[in-house]
């Protein structure tokens, strides 16, 4: 037996477990949520990312810009660039975000990010921490938040996703133990899993939803995904209107695509891997992924992003123009939100679910076969400003 690589697996683990205490320190002394009324002017800051990224995010400002024009104008919104959070430069700096690009991001209250390539063993990028992941953790976003709405199929679910912690808080922290053994960390906390579950339960109590639904593999991943079910389930003793059950990540997978049964869910909440691979698999039920947002939420800072990645192979053959901005249009209605303007991110939303979902006058497609983002985009527009609007989009959603 190799003592010695044991000795060093050891150390590497202490120094993880040090790390994450000094942690736990600062997430329990977090200031409290940040209170954008109070916020003049909000800054918003635009991330266009790698590959198609610098195309959608174009469209996705454009659209930002109009529907918060008025804000912009009264000095209450202002909405400015970030540069430099590109594989390049990241690359160059051997780092997932470049300590300047990450003190810059902290100036913005909020950001509307585009795609950033993250890369693994073997691409010609050294195999810096996915950008992303970083970003969440920097800015302790912890809430991955999620919606898929296809309302003719009965289905309206909101994912609170942890985006912290489980086996992305170690990713990058691994050990190669000896020429046989790697091993990762999967890391669940009690404040952690309590904020997530918390702020899944108080979505469904300001928003009428009656269900929240937790979901693990807690039958086998007994200690970790065991703590976050036990906050669950502590957590919701606090919401007594509202149902609490739970279910395992593997059935779940399956539920989704179980036409009777999947319209019961409303809001999930669930540690970040699984979060991660069901969320995928719901956005495909409303057109795939080039179509859902995201948003990353903070008590001081949010980011909002496309959940799809940055399609290299798309720039690389000249296909850029054709990729859908949908996904980070939506996750820009979740911005408008966010800092406190529903009733235009409503517009935005019914926008995208006409021009996605019904009406479909254009379609997109990824290819020259389909419509451009900048011509899809004006046709979002054009129903934003399209005084039958709400009344077309009551009209395809009641039955
Ligand atoms: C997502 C993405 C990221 C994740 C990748 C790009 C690191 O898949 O936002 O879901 O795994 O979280
Ligand atoms: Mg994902």
């Amino acid at each position: 037996m190799d003592s010695a690589a044991i000795g060093r697996a050891k150390e590497h683990f202490g120094k993880l477990l040090e790390a994450q205490m000094k942690r736990m320190e600062k997430v329990k002394s977090m200031p409290d949520w940040i209170d954008y009324k109070t916020v003049k002017p909000i800054k918003v800051g635009i991330i266009a990312g790698d590959g198609i990224g610098p195309f959608i995010a174009a469209e996705s400002k454009r659209v930002l810009e109009f529907l918060l024009k008025d804000e912009v104008k009264a000095g209450k919104v202002e909405i400015r660039d970030i540069e430099g959070l590109t594989i390049e430069n990241r690359a160059a700096h051997n780092k997932a975000i470049p300590d300047d690009v990450l003190a810059e991001i902290k100036k913005y209250h909020v950001t509307l990010k585009g795609p950033t390539t993250t890369p693994r063993k073997g691409d010609p990028w050294p195999n810096i921490e996915s950008c992303n992941v970083a970003v969440r953790k920097e800015l302790d976003l912890f809430a991955n938040v999620r919606p898929v709405r296809v309302p003719k199929q009965g289905i309206n679910w909101i994912f609170f996703r942890e985006n912290t912690e489980d086996l992305y808080a170690l990713g990058p922290y691994g050990i190669e133990v000896d020429a046989d053994i790697a091993i990762d960390f999967k890391l669940i906390t009690t404040p952690g899993s309590d904020r997530i579950c918390r702020l899944a339960f108080e979505h469904a109590r300001t928003n009428g939803r009656t269900k929240v639904t937790c979901v693990t593999k807690a039958n086998v991943v007994k200690t970790t995904d065991g703590k976050f079910l036990e906050s669950f389930y502590r957590i919701a003793k606090e919401y007594p209107g509202i149902q609490a059950d739970d279910w395992y990540i593997d059935i779940m997978t399956a539920k989704l695509v179980d036409e009777k049964r999947r319209r019961d869910f409303q809001v999930m909440v669930l540690p970040n891997l699984y979060g991660d691979i069901l969320t995928d698999e719901a956005a495909e039920f409303q057109g795939g992924v080039g179509t859902a947002g995201s948003a990353n939420i903070g008590k001081q800072y949010a980011m909002f992003e496309a959940i799809h990645g940055s399609a290299p192979r798309m720039v690389t053959e000249g296909r850029a123009p054709f990729a859908d901005p949908c996904s980070m249009i939506r996750a820009a209605a979740m911005l408008i939100a966010h800092i406190g303007h529903p009733g235009q991110a409503k517009k935005l939303d019914m926008a995208l679910d006409i021009t996605g979902q019904y009406e479909k006058k254009l379609a997109i497609t990824g290819r020259p076969t389909g419509a451009t983002g900048k011509d899809f985009t004006d046709y979002i527009m054009d129903w934003i400003n399209n005084p039958k609007l709400e009344s077309t989009w009551e009209g395809y959603v009641k039955p």
